[in-house]
């Protein structure tokens, strides 16, 4: 008999006293070990120490990840000999859940490795992956396949991810989704969904986790990355010092960002400088971009150890460089016992206060807040932070129900450790887009995944990112909810004005016909306003018509005109200054879109159009020129078989004189216009929208998919502005989908003196 032995027997007798007297007792080695992985001890075997059991990958601890042990000498929980600790294969949520399709192989269960096919029944189209893999951290790759056929709904079928039931087969305006988790798996995202007016659901599609399902650095980097840059990038300031710093944030607001780092007994002394290292690059990645936050940095176990104080912001000037020396200079030294999360979230409630207090009602209105907190949630101490949430968000919106106010504040939880306590922590996210919560193994992981975001200086701006807040329609705030609008005055021999948009910094997209063949560049008048009082007209170098671009082409057919790929593309002479009143919208095909839609890991330009061309009748809109500036046309494509029945309309259209539309329409084409059953009527272009981005939105960024270029009926000749269609009247617009080879040889090609565009792979 060993000694510690004897301790945990004379322990168990004599119950408390072993705490009491200060009887040293010590956990024993016997039955931990574990079948095919190992595991570290956060204090050899003293009491408190974490036992934290690792597996290859592709592969989890079980029964349990973790033993703690206690005072009184044994582990909790306590190893079970006929439940040998080993290692298991990791599982993904049962597939078998999609409606109107066949899942093959059919199996009960699914494990690391394991691959999956999707297939429709008849009648019914696949959206999302036909082929997915369970990966080794518990999810499926991909995306969640759907099987729907048009029911004419605002919304698409929003489907039903692996391990997860939906209640609400409506996908009409204001229709409600919600799903819960099947047994023994817990869900992460949003478990309600409304549909919007704009054809999108709001939120995040759900996913179901089991204990051992975690989000790599890379998905978090996105997932967290595109969230964070857009409250950056939307709150950027023109008003630069010189070294690109900002003293004052831009009229939407001040952000605030409150970050609590849990350094409770869990966590090991290089984990602690792994963490406060990932801090210092999360505050570095934020400074790139053109705001300056205010910062309150704490670390907390069961006291609050502060780092930076953000109320030191409002009575002068704070450095970064000081705040993240006081980063580096904080130690932990000996604070590290138990966890009071609760305590961490009341001292930001505190903070809050006396805000609010200092700027009074009016002014504390314009603070947006970010708060950012990491831990695994086994707080033991002070009780659920559930309530002290709920106050701050009574603070935040005002009133407890005006959620309109939601874009000021964001928490985010960053669960992190061998056991998550998921219950507690999922609950106390807040923000709209249902990306707040992450699921991570190691805090080591974390300095790679602020690493990955990619700053400021990295890119040329966020395309398609705009400013939406605005509720007055004055001037100056339709520039920055079209930052890509420009307008093309041709002063050539057949004077002519278009629009286009900005598609990089040196380019500008717009319709061929746009251009008469002795044109020469300095015809051309380009007009961005890039700032208040800033030059407006823009010299251009050169402009590329599309090479196939031919209005005779189809004249022996019957098509006096034909305007099959009616595209052309301007260089300017010098590149636009990116800003909240310039910026490049998000074209198909290319890297930068891809991120703006969120699809995480590798992607395809499909699944771009899955997303964005999806319903049988899309929301799309166009720009007309109206006081001030321009007015928004809605209009609706029709796709599938409505399509067919949607270029019909073609042969009215003077000058046509075939009886196939396709030979005029072409499959480049979008087709809008028309009643659509008298609910919906669509705008019509007028003369001088010809050129014009038709777009849409996907949250706060606006991607293009069509180029306005002919239609059959001239409704709004003398009138511009937003002139409603006729049942019989059609326009027909050039899908850049269908233009990729064009737009990527001379946006994509990176030999020339501007910088590329990165196009999709496939
Ligand atoms: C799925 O994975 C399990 C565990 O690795 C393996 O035994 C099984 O053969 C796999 N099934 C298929 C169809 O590949
Ligand atoms: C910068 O901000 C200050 C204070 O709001 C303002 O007076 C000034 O005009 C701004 N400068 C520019 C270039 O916007
Ligand atoms: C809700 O918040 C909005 C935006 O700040 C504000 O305009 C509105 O007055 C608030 N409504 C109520 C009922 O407090
Ligand atoms: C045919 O096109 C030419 C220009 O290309 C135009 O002048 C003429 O009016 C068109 N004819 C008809 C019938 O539309």
């Amino acid at each position: 008999m060993d000694s510690s032995v004897s301790c945990s027997w004379v322990a168990a007798l004599l119950g408390l006293l072993c705490l009491g007297l200060e009887v040293r007792c010590d956990c024993t080695m016997a039955s931990i070990d574990m079948e095919g992985g190992d595991y570290t001890l956060t204090k050899d075997l003293l009491k408190g120490s974490l036992l934290v059991y690792r597996c290859p990958e592709g592969y989890y601890p079980y029964p349990t990840l973790t033993r703690v042990c206690q005072p009184s000498g044994s582990w909790r929980p306590l190893p079970k000999k006929f439940l040998p600790q080993r290692c298991k294969r990791v599982e993904c949520p049962d597939p078998n859940v999609m409606e109107n399709g066949d899942i093959s192989p059919p199996q009960e269960r699914y494990f690391a490795d394991n691959e999956t096919n999707y297939e429709c029944y008849s009648g019914y189209t696949l959206r999302g992956s036909s082929k997915r893999t369970c990966l080794p951290n518990g999810k499926w790759s991909g995306s969640t396949p759907i099987c729907s056929r048009d029911s004419g709904d605002t919304c698409a079928d929003p489907g039903i991810p692996p391990g997860a039931s939906r209640t609400g087969n409506m996908f009409g305006i204001d229709d409600k989704v919600t799903y819960s988790c099947n047994s023994n798996l817990f869900l992460v995202g949003s478990k309600e969904r409304v549909c919007q007016e704009s054809g999108q659901w709001t939120g995040k599609e759900p996913a179901c986790y089991y204990k051992h399902t975690y989000d790599t650095p890379n998905e978090v980097s996105q997932a967290f990355g595109s969230a964070i840059k857009e409250s950056l990038t939307t709150m950027e300031s023109l008003n630069d010092t010189q070294e690109g710093r900002v003293i004052r944030i831009s009229k939407s607001g001040i952000l605030n960002i409150y970050i609590a780092v849990d350094i409770s007994e869990s966590i090991k002394e290089e984990q602690f400088k792994q963490a406060r290292d990932a801090m210092i690059k999360l505050i570095q990645k934020i400074a790139s971009f053109s705001v300056s936050p205010n910062y309150e940095i704490i670390f907390f176990s069961s006291e609050v150890y502060e780092v930076v104080n953000i109320l030191d912001f409002f009575d002068s000037k704070v450095e970064l460089t000081k705040v993240i020396e006081d980063l580096e200079k904080f130690e932990v030294g000996d604070k590290n016992t138990g966890t009071d999360l609760n305590l961490a979230f009341v001292r930001f409630e505190e903070q809050m206060a006396f805000i609010k207090e200092r700027a009074g009602l009016e002014g504390f209105k314009e603070y947006r807040h970010v708060l950012i907190m990491f831990t695994d949630g086994a707080y033991n101490m002070g009780g659920s932070p559930k309530p002290t949430v709920e106050r701050i968000k009574n603070m935040v919106y005002m009133n407890p129900q005006n959620v309109s106010r939601d874009e000021f504040l964001d928490i985010y939880v960053f669960a992190i450790g061998a056991d998550i306590f998921d219950d507690d922590l999922h609950p106390l996210t807040v923000g709209k887009g249902g990306d707040h919560y992450f699921r991570m193994k190691d805090i080591q992981e974390l300095g790679e995944t602020f690493d990955k975001i990619i700053d400021q200086t990295e890119v040329v701006g966020l395309c398609g990112l705009h400013l939406d807040y605005e509720i007055t329609e004055d001037k100056e705030s339709k520039r920055k909810k079209y930052p890509w609008f420009a307008s093309i005055i041709n002063v050539g021999q057949h004077p002519k004005t278009c629009i286009g948009s900005l598609v990089s910094p040196d380019f500008v997209l717009t319709a061929a016909h746009c251009f008469s063949p002795k044109d020469e560049p300095k015809d051309i008048i380009v007009e961005i306003e890039e700032e208040n009082n800033a030059k407006r007209a823009k010299k251009v170098k050169d402009f590329k018509l599309h090479p196939d671009y031919n209005i005779y082409l189809k004249r022996a057919q019957g098509v006096n005109e034909s305007y099959d790929y009616d595209l052309a593309l301007i260089q300017l002479e010098d590149p636009i200054k990116i800003s909240v009143n310039a910026r490049p919208i998000c074209i198909p095909c290319t890297q930068e879109t891809s991120d703006a839609l969120q699809l995480v890991g590798e992607s395809t330009c499909k699944q771009q159009e899955q997303l964005l061309l999806k319903n049988q009748r899309e929301r799309l809109s166009f720009l007309t020129r109206k006081t001030p500036l321009v007015a928004e046309k809605v209009v609706y494509a029709k796709l599938g078989e409505s399509r067919n029945i949607c270029i019909q309309k073609a042969l009215l259209a003077p000058g046509i004189s075939v009886t196939d539309p396709k030979i005029a329409v072409t499959d480049n084409f979008l087709c809008t216009g028309g009643y659509n059953g008298g609910e919906h009527r669509d705008h019509i272009s007028c003369t001088g929208d010809s050129g014009g981005a038709v777009f849409k939105n996907y949250k706060l960024r606006t991607i293009q998919i069509g180029v306005v270029s002919w239609g059959t009926h001239l409704l709004c000749e003398t009138n511009d502005g937003l002139i409603e269609s006729i049942a019989e009247s059609r326009d027909f617009h050039i899908n850049l989908f269908k233009m990729i080879p064009f737009l990527k040889g001379i946006l994509g090609d990176d030999t020339k003196d501007y910088a590329p565009l990165k196009f999709l792979n496939s």
